[in-house]
């Protein structure tokens, strides 16, 4: 493998409006597969790369997804992020494993890596995915990864390196141990030089996209209540002039836009708007939106950051042209019984039976 242009192949799971196909296009990939259930990213995704994703996951056997070196999946992070726990908690709900819509979605990933066998894997999630249900679910995402033959490397990475927002994100990065056996990881390190917030805003700004009296108010008022109870923060007001960096772009800025609010003079603050979104996101101004300003924000909040995740890609594929491989004549050297018992944990999936707990003292490399 090398970073000539398509000088490797890689599948998009989950893959919003292509966040991670964009830098893993940019580093030289080709992409021979993508899942994206959600209609309106799916126009976005057409609009931009010419394809049509597959649908929902769940309806893809595995055996009809083409070989690819690279598989690649943000899996849904609602069942494992904070707020997604206690909403679903509230509503009494199950989560983590036990959602089982979409928490276990992990087990389609483990599904096709049983089946294709790539070369090596990017996974991304939220940061709280490592500490839910006591570490169990990221326990046992790492104990399935190990079992059917990938050695991994873990990180916690914010976006604030690369764009100006604060966007703490965890990746696992695994490459498959019997064809580098010798391979070790380094996550990309620091750029020197960011944008400020004040570099990615428009000049013109539509006055549609200035908070109402009644809102600003309500946003107002709402922090003041919650400040006085010792919890929560309001809104985030961003002064382009002062502030270097936005709080992190959530899928549902569409309703107030509370957590990133730009000041201006004289005026309410204004919500950002999908373009700065974008950029806030790391996508050039090509990218084009032909969606909602709702979709539009809905699209961005769920996506990863282009640059932070081009910077790994490129040292993922740096990293598997450095070392030697060993030849395995499209054999793997995994045990047997591990590969049962993934495929044993698997089957309890799809016929809905509950997944092991896992022993305490498997060890996680972080
Ligand atoms: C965190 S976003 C992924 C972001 C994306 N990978 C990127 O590069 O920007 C998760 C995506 O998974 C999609 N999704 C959730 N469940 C799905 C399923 N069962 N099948 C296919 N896509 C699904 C959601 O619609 C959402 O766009």
């Amino acid at each position: 493998m090398s970073s000539n242009k398509h000088s490797f192949t890689f599948i998009d799971l989950f893959a919003g409006i292509g966040g991670t196909r964009t830098a893993f296009e940019k580093t030289g990939g080709r992409c021979v597969f993508t899942s994206e259930w959600d209609k309106h990213s799916q126009l976005t995704y057409f609009a931009n790369f010419g394809e049509l994703p597959h649908g929902d996951i769940k309806a893809i056997d595995e055996n009809n997804i083409p070989d690819h070196d690279v598989l690649l999946a943000g899996f849904p992070c609602q069942p494992f992020s904070i707020a997604g726990v206690s909403k679903n908690k509230s509503l009494g709900r199950k989560h983590g494993f036990e959602h089982r819509k979409q928490g276990n979605l992990f087990f389609d990933i483990a599904r096709i890596l049983l089946a294709k066998k790539p070369k090596a894997i990017l996974l991304e999630n939220v940061k709280n995915l490592q500490s839910h249900d006591k570490g169990n679910t990221f326990k046992v995402i790492c104990e399935i990864l190990n079992k059917l033959g990938y050695k991994l490397f873990i990180e916690i990475k914010d976006a604030k390196q690369y764009v100006p927002q604060h966007r703490e994100r965890i990746f696992i990065v695994g490459f498959r141990k019997d064809i580098y056996p010798d391979i070790n990881f380094q996550f990309p390190k620091i750029p020197t030089k960011t944008k400020k917030i004040a570099d990615i805003l428009e000049e013109n700004v539509d006055k549609k996209y200035t908070l109402s009296d009644i809102l600003w108010k309500y946003l107002q008022n709402y922090a003041a209540k919650h400040k006085a109870k010792g919890n929560g923060f309001g809104f985030g007001l961003i002064d382009p002039e002062k502030d270097t960096i936005t709080r992190t772009l959530s899928a549902r800025y569409y309703k107030d836009g509370s957590e990133i609010l730009i000041k201006q003079k004289g005026k309410n603050p204004r919500k950002l708007t999908p373009r700065e979104c974008a950029r806030l996101m790391g996508f050039d101004d090509s990218f084009k939106i032909i969606v909602s300003d709702t979709q539009a924000y809905k699209q961005f909040g769920n996506s990863l950051c282009v640059p932070l995740v081009e910077a790994i890609a490129k040292q993922m594929i740096k990293t598997m042209d450095s070392v030697k491989v060993r030849s395995i004549n499209g054999q793997t050297d995994n045990k047997t019984q591990e590969l049962e018992y993934v495929q044993n944990q698997i089957e309890k999936y799809k016929t809905g039976v509950d997944i092991e707990e896992i022993s305490p003292q498997i060890r996680i490399p972080l």
